[in-house]
């Protein structure tokens, strides 16, 4: 079924259209002032004032016979395709919009505030979906060969079914993958713009890019033209916008958790973050019917302190849902794990590992340096010991510190010392704490921080925009 929600009452008065609830949206703080998205908001009210005069004409149902392949003194012919029972568009049918852009450019909030804001006239409207409207299409088109015969055409009648349920039809991330799906858009768009359907759709791509490479695609090419002709086909992608803010000097991790500590926080964030609006907002996300409390947000920036986050019962999964929705974590007061908080330190690493996997950025506060996170300088200096690889002389502080270093330093190159050493011996867990710490050293990188931010120097908004792309096929293929 199409989820459709007829307009009983209206939620706002008809005149406030998308330019008044975008200002009210702004003025409460809950959007931020976009000269480029107020351009496109302007087409959005100029469709919102046509729907206030128009009135969508009663959904007339073709009659089976009309659907029926007709026969001829020469014997039977298939209907032309998209000829008898599709009848013409009316003159007066406003034209729709076709939203595309970038992800991330404010496609499905635009949209969303459009069916918001839709006036009272408007007799019933459905927001959906795109996969999911096509697959309750493909459902009823097979009902209805089931009840009335494989040579029925269709695609008419769903059509008007679907034009009873909704005046305006508003789709999130058009696309068309499918070559099913592409022999039958053209015939349904324009059956249902023919009962008067208004479309307003969201896409990732111009409508000329569709299908790109699908098979026969040049049956697919009347279906473009009917979008080109008949939307107002919008791009969303904001003119190249570079990041003015500079990345903070220090590096990304900072110890010990002295009164520094928290301007290197603040910093972090401001980059990492919404560089304009950086004071963090809660947000809460789902997983598998659970939810995680984000307790600080700024922009795709995450700021948990160590607690919050791996002091609580969380595991990969909610931790892959937190890569998802964020592009860079803040953890803060990350305490020294010894033996005794080896919980701790499995999930942290399972956090690091997450991080690391889905190409995220990592910024932490520590008490005590990296390479003393999950092994404490006791520890280490007593399984030096007994290898015997330290005289009592030269264990003091300083040489123990300088040999963890060394051994972190290039973890694979020192794999088989370190798995022969007692410190990680057999112990597949203990070789996982090196490998997060080369991992945490990766992570410092210049390039691992730089990339995907649109610095100027990089290449701007694009550069940003395609290590977003980049980031998301290799989180859908990961998982
Ligand atoms: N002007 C704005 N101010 C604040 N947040 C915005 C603004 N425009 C978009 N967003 C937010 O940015 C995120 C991405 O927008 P979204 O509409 O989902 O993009 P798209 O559909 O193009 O991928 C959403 O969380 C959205 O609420
Ligand atoms: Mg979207």
């Amino acid at each position: 079924m199409v989820v459709s929600s007829p307009v009983e009452k209206p939620q706002v008065p008809d005149d406030l259209g998308p330019i008044q609830e975008y200002d009210r949206r702004v003025a409460a703080g809950r959007l931020r002032e976009d000269e480029h998205q107020r351009g496109i908001i302007q087409s959005l009210q100029h469709l919102h004032d046509e729907l206030i005069q128009y009135r969508a004409p009663p959904v007339v149902h073709p009659t089976f016979e009309s659907l029926k392949p007709s026969k001829s003194l020469f014997g039977w012919f298939g209907l032309k395709a998209g000829t008898a029972a599709i009848q013409q568009i009316p003159d007066d049918l406003p034209r729709g919009l076709y939203l595309y852009g970038d992800v991330g450019s404010g496609k499905t909030m635009l949209m969303d505030l459009f069916y918001d804001t839709l006036p009272s006239s408007v007799r019933s409207k459905t927001r959906i979906h795109f996969h999911n409207f096509m697959q309750d299409v493909h459902k009823r088109l097979h009902r209805m060969k089931m009840e009335h015969g494989n040579e029925i055409d269709a695609v008419p009648f769903v059509a008007a079914d679907i034009a009873d349920q909704a005046n305006v039809l508003c789709f999130d991330e058009f696309q068309c993958t499918d070559v099913a799906d592409a022999m039958i858009l053209r015939r349904l768009l324009e059956s249902l713009m023919s009962h008067g359907v208004v479309l307003v759709t969201t896409s990732n791509r111009h409508p000329d890019e569709l299908y790109k490479n699908g098979i026969q695609r040049e049956s697919f090419i009347p279906a473009i033209n009917l979008l080109k002709s008949r939307l107002h086909v919008i791009n969303l992608d904001s003119p190249t916008d570079y990041r003015k803010i500079p990345r903070p000097p220090s590096g990304v991790y900072h110890t010990p958790l002295d009164n520094h500590a928290a301007s290197h926080i603040e910093k972090w964030l401001r980059f990492l973050g919404d560089s304009e609006h950086p004071e963090p907002h809660s947000e809460t996300q789902g997983v598998w019917g659970r939810e995680i409390h984000v307790p600080r947000v700024s922009g795709r920036c995450a700021w948990f302190t160590f607690q919050e986050l791996i002091g609580r019962a969380t595991g990969a999964a909610d931790y892959i849902e937190l890569m998802r929705s964020y592009d860079a974590f803040i953890i803060s007061d990350v305490p020294g794990m010894t033996y005794r908080e080896r919980d701790l330190a499995r999930r942290f690493i399972t956090f690091i590992d997450a991080v690391y996997e889905s190409h995220a950025k990592l910024v932490l506060t520590t008490a005590v340096p990296l390479t003393q996170l999950f092994v404490s300088p006791d520890e280490f200096r007593n399984s030096l010991k007994k290898d015997g690889k330290a005289s009592d002389d030269e264990s003091d502080a300083e040489s123990v510190s300088h040999a963890m270093q060394h051994m972190m330093e290039d973890v694979d190159s020192n794999i088989d010392q370190l798995k022969s050493s007692n410190l990680f011996s057999g112990d597949e867990e203990r070789f996982a704490f090196a490998r997060a710490l080369s991992r945490l050293t990766e992570m410092a990188s210049r390039d691992w921080v730089e990339r995907g931010m649109g610095l100027e120097q990089l290449g701007g908004k694009k550069e940003k925009d395609d290590w977003a792309k980049v980031r998301s096929r290799q989180m859908e293929d990961s998982m």
